[in-house]
């Protein structure tokens, strides 16, 4: 059973709450860096290979930046993430525009980008005609309904909202091919934090299998595939990364014996590249002895909704007491008048104090992205340890001016009641 570890010990997260109070997140560039490399060695095979991060999972631009320099792009699903992708410089076909149920305006922005798009349904291409018009090249979102098998999180993908049939597809890029469109690409998501490496050589495969039978029928040729993100992270110490290995060989094996040369491999992950190498670092404030111990912190579903939303584990340590028997069972609750405002519940912990620092695992993708102000609650800081060693403040913590900021207080007292 691996054992999960924040880089910084008991006495330097201390150190650095006398900065930063908490609750704040905490993220590593080397570790992130380091996992960049690993996912670009594994389609290395593959020279027009491109990851393009989910910005969803973790909109900071300062870690988006980082990942720009590993040479990855952006994977946008609306005008805030597209104009992320802006600002740290990403153009034209380094940003891919999946959406769903777009906004003219939205679809706007991406064209004016020049970013790949991504239509999400055989009416969106009337739509983006007339919205912004039909860029050169295109993609189409598959949903391959009852011919692929349920992921745990995504579900069946002919109950997912998302995506053509693949009689859709056949009419879609013949449209688009009688419009005039001349470069094409094929993209798929049907999974979420899958941790079985050959369930995204098995995508790869379907979407090959496509292209193939698309190419010869329609007569056109494809750029790329995107096979989406979906690559699961080990949330619980006694699970195992994805082999990121065994996927990239998987698909090269699949990739030669189906004859492609010149086809692109292209991937949308967004978990697996921050998802581990963040940390929601908290303090208790109290501590609470009714049917149940519980463990009461400074940070809430505001900072991590997770495990309220889907009963997701995240492992937790008490720093300083890690080698400590773990015979304190508790809930591990956050302020939220909501009662699945807990970020563990019977968790087996070291004796934890008041004033003890706990840190929460893996919540370095869906962590302060899914953030929310429910009961008045602020979302916290983000921060990065460089690789000197140096922390950076790279988001500030929310504060009640900007809680307030949407409200008209001057229009209040004329408000006559
Ligand atoms: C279209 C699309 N691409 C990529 C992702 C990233 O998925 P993951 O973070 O599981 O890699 C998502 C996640 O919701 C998505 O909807």
């Amino acid at each position: 059973m691996s054992e999960k570890k924040c880089p910084l010990n008991c006495e330097q997260l201390e150190k650095l709450t006398e900065k930063f109070p908490t609750p704040f997140h905490l993220y590593d560039e080397k570790a992130i860096r380091a996992n960049a490399r690993a996912l670009k060695a594994a389609f290395a095979w593959n020279p027009g290979f491109k990851e393009y991060f989910a910005v969803k999972a973790t909109p900071n631009p300062y870690l988006m930046k980082l990942l720009k320099a590993e040479g990855f792009g952006a994977d946008c699903s609306s005008l805030p993430e597209l104009m992320l992708s802006e600002a740290i410089g990403l153009s034209g076909e380094e940003i891919i525009f999946t959406s769903n149920d777009t906004p003219a305006y939205e679809y706007e922005k991406a064209v004016k980008l020049g970013a790949i798009i991504n239509l999400d349904d055989i009416t969106h291409i009337q739509f983006l005609e007339q919205c912004a018009g039909l860029p050169e090249l295109v993609c189409f979102r598959y949903n391959p309904g009852p011919l692929k098998g349920g992921n745990a999180i995504i579900g069946h993908p002919e109950e997912a909202k998302y995506g053509f049939t693949r009689a859709q597809l056949f009419e879609g890029y013949r449209i688009l091919r009688d419009k005039g469109v001349k470069r094409f690409g094929l993209h798929t998501m049907v999974a979420s934090n899958e941790l079985d490496a050959t369930y995204f050589i098995e995508t790869a495969h379907l979407l090959f299998d496509l292209v193939g039978e698309l190419s010869s029928e329609l007569g056109i040729k494809f750029e790329f595939v995107n096979i989406g993100g979906g690559i699961g992270i080990p949330y619980k110490p006694e699970q195992k990364p994805v082999d990121l290995t065994a996927v990239g060989e998987g698909i090269r094996k699949l990739y030669e014996k189906a004859g492609f040369t010149s086809l692109d491999v292209r991937m949308e992950c967004g978990r697996m590249v921050t998802g581990p190498y963040g940390w929601l670092v908290s303090r208790v404030l109290h501590k609470k002895h009714t049917y149940k111990q519980y463990l009461g912190l400074d940070a809430c579903m505001a900072n991590l909704m997770r495990p309220a939303l889907y009963g997701a584990y995240h492992h937790i340590t008490v720093p300083g007491k890690e080698s400590l028997p773990h015979d304190f069972v508790c809930d591990v609750t956050g302020s939220l008048c909501e009662n699945n405002d807990k970020f563990a519940i019977n968790r087996a912990l070291p004796a934890a104090e008041i004033g003890d620092l706990v840190v929460i695992h893996d919540a370095g993708a869906h962590g302060h992205a899914m953030g929310f102000n429910y009961n008045g609650k602020l979302r916290s800081a983000e921060l990065l340890l460089r690789e000197n060693g140096e922390v950076v403040q790279i988001r500030r913590a929310e504060t009640v001016k900007d809680y307030f900021a949407t409200l008209d207080f001057e229009g209040l007292n004329k408000f006559t009641v």
